[in-house]
């Protein structure tokens, strides 16, 4: 009893009581076991290891529910992959490259060149930031592969994303590129996605051949949350700084809607983070509700500071009208876009956009006769300015006012 009492008391003299390692707890934290994943750890090793026999692995397509381990998955085994090729002295090259943080198709292609090292080594056959058609610098960084005999593993992370903005042709040329590699080096793709009709979308070519392998990734049930979180909260926290109860809290108000990890690793940082500046000794289950809420709140801003360009751009022109129509919007957006020096969508594009964003809450739209013209919707946005002008204003500094 005793050391307990002792223990309350050193653990608040060291000034933090609960979290031990708060790294542990980031988004981009990827612990050395993924429980529940080992199958497609496996499996994704498996169809990667041929590039070991110098053969080209399948392209692979994973796709699944956010949340569901995709991005981690893929990061831990390339890690051991690229570690295995350093000591082999391979000529692996493996390029990661998130499709959501790339502005365009170009732009991809362009740290493509900077990585295998083709912007570096040929300056007269360089990729240069901005300037070459899209088929020539797909040809130049093709023929560097096999030039050099590369191995190349081109993983591109929220895919969907690409292909909103630029469309498949990129893909297209890379699926393609190793028929035309005759002599050597080749590329080979892992695509991943969140949107599981992101597939329709393509060009059925383009569909085969980026699927030679699939991998599908299944929500979390909440007994594996509830697994998960155990394992991440023996790294994170001090011991006994977390009940059993908030544990199972978490996993519980997670695995609700469709088994996001992410979600649930989310609720236990924040949790933490109040219990700490309460001073508490443990996380409970009042934390974990208050964490949940706060959450809530924040949702808006969050969704919004992390949506890609032209939604932002969407927003920010239905946030400056009143009761506009879809046209009105279409009018503003573009002029914003200019005022950018970016290239617009389509209306049709900024219309599916406006479906999406209602979808999610953030606009409101209602559909208005307007007699012999026919019907229109009229759209207004939902979450407070204050709040769109908060996450919008490191982006568009100059739009802002
Ligand atoms: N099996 C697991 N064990 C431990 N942590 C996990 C597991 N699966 C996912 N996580 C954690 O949950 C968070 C989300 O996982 P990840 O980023 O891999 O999701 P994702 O499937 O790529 O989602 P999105 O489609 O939204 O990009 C990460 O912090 C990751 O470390
Ligand atoms: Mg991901």
């Amino acid at each position: 009893m005793s050391s307990d009492i002792d223990n309350i008391f050193d653990k608040a003299a060291k000034g933090k009581a609960v979290i031990k390692n708060d790294q542990a707890l980031k988004i981009d934290y990827i612990p050395e076991k993924l429980p529940f994943r080992e199958q497609e750890e496996k499996t994704l090793a498996q169809v990667l290891s041929t590039t070991f026999r110098s053969a080209r692995p399948s392209n692979l397509f994973l796709f699944g529910e956010p949340g569901t381990g995709k991005t981690a998955v893929v990061k831990k085994v390339i890690e051991k992959l690229e570690k295995k090729a350093k000591e082999l002295k391979t000529n692996v090259k493996v390029i990661n490259v998130n499709a959501k943080g790339a502005s365009t198709a170009y732009k991809v292609l362009y740290e493509i060149a900077e990585y295998v090292g083709l912007n570096q080594e040929d300056k007269t056959k360089r990729v240069p930031f901005t300037g070459l058609s899209m088929g020539e610098a797909t040809g130049r960084i093709l023929q560097f592969i096999q030039k050099k005999r590369l191995s190349v593993i081109l993983i591109i992370d929220e895919i969907d994303s690409l292909v909103d903005k630029s469309g498949d042709d990129i893909l297209y040329s890379f699926t393609r590129a190793n028929q035309q590699m005759t002599e050597g080096g080749f590329i080979a793709l892992i695509g991943i996605s969140n949107s599981l009709d992101f597939k329709d979308k393509l060009d059925p070519r383009v569909r085969s051949s980026l699927s030679e392998e699939e991998m599908v990734f299944k929500p979390y049930t909440i007994d594996q949350l509830r697994e998960i979180l155990h394992e991440r909260s023996k790294i994170a926290f001090n011991h006994d700084a977390i009940s059993e109860a908030a544990v199972n809290l978490c996993s519980a108000m997670a695995g609700r809607e469709h088994g996001d990890a992410r979600k649930a690793i989310d609720l236990l940082r924040v949790a933490a983070e109040l219990a700490e500046r309460e001073n508490a000794v443990a996380v409970d289950e009042k934390h974990v509700r208050a964490a949940q809420e706060k959450i809530e709140r924040n949702a808006p801003y969050d969704l919004l500071k992390n949506a890609p360009t032209h939604m932002k751009l969407v927003v920010l022109a239905i946030a400056k009208t009143k009761d506009a129509r879809t046209g009105d919007v279409y009018d503003i957006y573009t002029a914003l876009c200019k005022h950018l020096e970016q290239e617009p969508l389509t209306q049709r594009r900024v219309t599916q956009m406006i479906s999406k964003l209602d979808l999610l809450g953030m606009v409101a739209t209602d559909v208005v006769s307007q007699g012999r013209y026919g019907r229109s919707q009229k759209i207004k946005i939902k979450i407070p300015l204050a709040t769109v002008k908060e996450a919008l204003k490191e982006d568009f500094t100059s739009l802002i006012d």
